[in-house]
């Protein structure tokens, strides 16, 4: 007989939540497409990267420190940190829209773009088994030097700390050895659309849309 394997239940059903992650390098473009894609999809837009700073910020918050030194270094928090975060914001984000939403949030349904997750091998697999399945990638994808570019400008005015050159080429290290193969993972589950981010937000956003309606439309039809 085969042994018995205990299979974690996730939180929600992907059959009535979608889940959409959003990936790309630091600076492609991830946050300002997730702002129009909500506009057009009703979605709810989270970055991991937001919620782990509000977390830093949170008086009494015992993975501050943590936190702040991983944004600094550009390495990856912990998974249980950031998987617990985005686990409490969709539950939040549900229980808030299931009166007020739109037909997307109805009996139980729900949209999120779940935006620089997940980062690492670790996360993809645990949040996909633990918490949602996710539906699909999107692919943001341009060249170092465009995010370079994208990033310092935005430096100028973000009061990010890791939006300087020593911490930017640490992110890029960190993206290409522990995300790069996220993206090469759910490549091979024939997961992932890749966006070319290196146009105007108009151009890009064009493309992305076409992308998620050709995923509501499968998950409809
Ligand atoms: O996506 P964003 O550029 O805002 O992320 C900033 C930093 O937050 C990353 O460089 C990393 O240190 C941390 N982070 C993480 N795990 C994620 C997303 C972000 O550790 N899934
Ligand atoms: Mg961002």
């Amino acid at each position: 007989m085969a042994p018995v394997v205990d299979t974690p239940t996730p939180t929600f059903d992907h059959k009535k939540v979608t889940v959409i992650y959003v990936l790309g390098g630091p600076g492609a473009g991830k946050g300002t497409q997730c702002a129009r894609l909500v506009e057009d999809f009703d979605f709810c837009h989270l970055s991991a990267g937001d919620l782990l700073r509000a977390e830093q910020n949170r008086e009494g918050s015992q993975f501050g420190d943590l936190i702040r030194t991983c944004i600094k270094e550009g390495t990856i928090v912990p998974m249980e940190v950031t998987i617990k975060l985005l686990e409490n914001a969709m539950t939040a984000a549900m229980k808030e829209r299931e009166s007020t939403g739109t037909d997307g949030w109805k009996d139980g349904r729900g949209r999120f773009l779940i935006d620089g997750f997940p980062r690492k091998m670790d996360q993809a697999v645990k949040f996909d088994e633990t918490v949602c399945l996710s539906s699909m990638v999107i692919y943001f994808s341009t060249t170092e030097e465009v995010m370079l570019g994208r990033l310092l400008e935005r430096g100028k005015t973000s009061g990010r700390e890791d939006d300087n050159v020593e911490s930017i080429k640490k992110r890029f290290r960190t993206y290409k050895s522990d995300t790069m193969p996220v993206i090469q993972y759910y490549s091979e589950q024939g997961k992932v659309a890749e966006v070319d981010s290196s146009g105007s937000i108009e151009e890009v956003h064009k493309a992305a849309s076409k992308v998620v309606n050709d995923v509501f439309a499968i998950k409809h039809a």
